[in-house]
Order: structure tokens, then sequence, then C-alpha cells
């Protein structure tokens, strides 16, 4: 049995901000639904997240995790004491990781469980070798190398401050052993807390077998209390993302400027140009062209489709189209393979169905639009009449000319000719032509006369 707590109830002083430190976004995510995710993937399958501060946020942004309240900061003992509701009567391994750390890996989650249980240790402790161990609890082992204590920074003497191994803040317990430990834990330290590390004191007293594992890379275990330490993240896990993306086949022009979250999928052979940010569920097929400039979020793009300088949110996209220039696609538009979409065009809510064209300049809203379609320059679906959104139709092989307003709710059958400049109010019958214009006048010669009139005043 595997089980995890976050600790997630800091404030978060130094991020000097309305928002709770730990919703703060690496790569479109915010850094406690890393670790959540992290610990998943590494099949822990009960995960508790401590919250505090911002609390009611915090619980609205996770999804299927417990939530234990502490309602006072203490210290990170008190933290995990919140959850010995929940836990007393477990056995298994428990994780307390914090909620600020995103970059541990799923892997080195994994491993570290299987390290502390192959060891049969009471407790595993993340640890790492830092240049700069300042602010950090230090790890004391003694003459054979055993893990001894934790020395909080504030709390240490110059001999134990030299000392480089430092706790990352995450730990394997054996969670029976946890608990009993922390019964016994105490405030009477510089900082007047209740300190989680003190356990490890207290179990090396009952002779616990007890191990410290350091891991390779210090930079996963990166805790982040500023917005410097946040950009920082988001550099090492965009090298970490864009490397093994490259890897797997996808040519970055740039992997400088470009962002990819970590549950985006991207096919071979695709090329992404710099300046792109694709972030959420964002799915891209093979031989695709993305960007420069290009945002994708929670997309869906089909194979050999080429998307230049566009916005595309909850929306998808076929196999072999084309976007862009300047599109904007959006809330669960739907677009088949083989389409066209040109510059300024927005669609919201639209399915827009194979081979149908929208080369410039529209507007298509709440509309279903049927396969070959030609939508023409400047189209409008006028779908909103200030109070309710309406529905437009447009049936296949239908072409609509310039600049035409279709004032929704309206079907146009399929087949249907729309005439440039016309504002559509009634519904069109296949193979009609619609025409809803004023009619032309040519005044002949009135123009000329008006030139002379004005000559000679
Ligand atoms: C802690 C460790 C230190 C380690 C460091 C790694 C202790 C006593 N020290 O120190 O050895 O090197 O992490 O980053 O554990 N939190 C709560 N409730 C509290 C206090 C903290 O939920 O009452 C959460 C914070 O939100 C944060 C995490 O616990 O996510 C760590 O707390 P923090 O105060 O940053 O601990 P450090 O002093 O950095
Ligand atoms: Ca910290």
């Amino acid at each position: 049995m595997r089980q995890a707590l976050v600790l997630a109830a800091g404030k978060g002083t130094r991020m000097k901000s309305k928002l709770p430190k730990v919703l703060h976004e690496v790569l479109g995510k915010s850094m406690v639904q890393h670790v959540v995710d992290n610990l998943r993937a590494a099949d822990v399958k009960r995960i508790i997240v401590i919250i505090g501060h911002g609390a009611e946020l915090v619980e609205e942004k996770i999804e299927g995790v417990e939530f234990v309240y502490q309602l006072e900061q203490l210290g990170t003992g008190h933290a995990v004491m919140q959850a010995e509701q929940l836990l007393a009567q477990e056995g298994g391994t428990t994780m307390v990781i914090c909620g600020d750390t995103p970059l541990i890996q799923a892997s080195t989650i994994a491993q570290m469980f299987e390290h502390h249980e192959n060891a049969q240790a009471k407790t595993t402790v993340l640890t790492a070798q830092m240049a700069n161990p300042t602010g950090y609890g230090r790890i004391i082992r003694d003459e054979n190398h055993q893990l001894a204590y934790i020395v909080e920074q504030k709390d240490a003497n110059e001999a134990e401050l030299a000392v480089q191994e430092i706790n990352t803040g995450t730990y394997c317990f054996d969670n029976q052993e946890l608990f009993a430990a922390l019964a016994k834990i105490d405030n009477k330290n510089a900082q007047g807390e209740y300190y989680l590390t003190d356990v490890i004191k207290i179990m090396r007293e009952a002779n616990h077998r007890l191990e410290g594992y350091c891991i390779e890379n210090a930079d996963e275990t990166l805790g982040i209390n500023d917005r410097l330490a946040l950009a920082q993240a988001t550099t090492l896990l965009r090298e970490r993302l864009n490397t093994a993306h490259m890897i797997n086949g996808v040519t970055l022009v740039d992997p400088a400027t470009t962002y990819i979250g970590t549950d985006v999928i991207i096919g071979a052979d695709t090329i992404i140009y710099p300046g792109s940010v694709i972030l959420g569920t964002t799915t891209i097929g093979e031989d695709c062209i993305i960007g420069p400039n290009t945002q994708l979020t929670n997309a869906t793009i089909g194979a050999n489709t080429h998307i230049t300088q566009s916005v595309i949110s909850d929306s998808s996209v076929g196999e072999t189209a084309t976007v862009g220039p300047f599109a904007h696609l959006r809330q669960a538009t739907a677009c088949g393979n083989h389409v066209r979409i040109g510059n300024f065009v927005e669609m919201k809510k639209t399915t827009f169905a194979d081979h149908a064209k929208a080369s410039h300049l529209s507007y298509l809203g709440d509309s279903e639009v049927g396969e070959n379609v030609n939508i023409g320059c400047g189209v409008v679906t006028v779908n909103y009449d200030g109070q309710h959104k309406h529905k437009t139709t447009i049936e296949a092989n239908a072409f609509i000319g310039c600049n035409a307003n279709l004032i929704a709710p309206i079907t146009i059958g399929e087949g249907v000719y729309v005439a440039a400049g016309s504002t559509v109010t009634k519904n069109v019958p296949a193979d009609a032509l619609a025409i809803a214009r004023a009619k032309q006048e040519n005044k002949e010669g009135y123009a000329k006369r008006l030139r002379e009139r004005f000559a000679k005043k």
C-alpha cells in the first residue's frame, strides 16, 4: 500500500502574490498539480493534500485527491499530523512531498519507494548534494555513513553547516512508525515549529533502519519559494520536455523559445517554429508545421497540418489542413480534414467539415458548416441578439459570398449560393440563390456633374 501526503498549507510569502503559492503555474500547470500528477504516474493510489492558506482555491483546482486542513501553520511535522485521522489505520509506505517541488519526476518517486521497500527502512529521505546548501536542512550521517539526524539551518552548528548533503523535503515513511514518532516531537527549536525532520532522530533512538537516498540530479528537487525559482523551474522543465520531444523525432527550430507542457503529444517529423506555446492536453500528429508564434491549448491537430501565427484552444483541426496566419479557434470548435482557415478568421463552437474553406476575415460562431462549403471574405454569422446565442447551419457545397451576414437562427441549404453583401434573415432552401441587398441604380453622368459644380465654387 502506497500513499502520499502533499504539504501545501504554507503561504509562500516570498511569491508576493494574491494566489496561494502552490497554484502558480509551470508550463501551464500549477506546481501542486505537477506533484499530484507525478505521484499518480508513479502509481501512488491515495493522495492527500494538506491545505491551509487559500485552501478553498486549492481545493477547487485539484481533482481526485483528498484534502486535509491545517488551520495554523505550526511546522511540517504539525502539517503531517493533521492527516493522522485519515491514515492512522493504514499500513504500508507514506511518502511526504512538498507541493512546491514540481520537478521531482515520477521515475524518481517510484525509485524512492522501491529503495525504501527493498531496504525495509522505516524512513528514507531523498537527499541531494548542493554546492550552496544555505537554507536547507543538513543531512548528518554517522561514522558508518548511516543517516543519523537532520538539522535545520537555523539550529545548526558550524560543523553541521559545512555539510553539503541536504534534505530535499521528500520522504518515504513506514506509515505506522511515522505517526508513532510524530507523537513524540516538540517545538523546542530556533523557529518554534514542529519539525517533521525530528522523527528521524526519534526513529534512530528506537534503532530503526533509516536511509538517505541521494539523487543524482539535484535540479529535480528545486523548491519554488519566489518568482525567480518559478522561472528557473520553467526553464528546467522546458529543457527536459523539449529534449524528450527532439529525441522522439520532433524538430524544434529554437528550443529556447518553445514552451511545451507535460501532457502534450507530438508526432515525429513535425516542425515547431520559435515562439510557440503548446500546453494542456494538446496532441499534434506527424509531419505538421507549427508556428512561429502559435499558441495551442488543449488542441488536437491531425497529421500534415500547417498552423501559422494562430491561437487554438479546446478545439481540433483534422489532417492536411492549413490554419492562419492569425486565426483563432476556440471553445470546442472542430474542423475536419483538408480545411483551409485563413487570416483573421475566428471560430467559436463551430464544426467545420472536410474541405470547407474560410480564407479571410470571418467570424463563425455557434455554427455547423458542411463539407466543401466556401465562406467568402468577411462573412459573419450573427449569432448573438444581445440576449441569446443562436445557431447557424450551412449545408454541404454552399457558397457564401463576400461580406454576407447570416442572421441566426438560420439554415442555408445544400448547394445554395448567397450573393455577396447579402444580409440573410430567412432560411434558404437547397440549390437556391439568396440575394438580400438593395438593388443598384446607376445615375449616368452624375459624378461628372458633381465635380464640375464643386469646381465652380
Ligand atoms: C523544510 C525542511 C528542510 C528541507 C526543506 C526543503 C523541515 C523542518 N525542514 O524546510 O529540512 O531542507 O524543507 O525544502 O521540515 N508546510 C505546511 N505547513 C506548515 C509548514 C510548512 O504545509 O506548517 C509546507 C509548506 O507549504 C511547504 C513545505 O511544507 O510546501 C515546506 O515548508 P517550508 O516552511 O518551506 O520548510 P523549510 O523551512 O524550507
Ligand atoms: Ca522550503
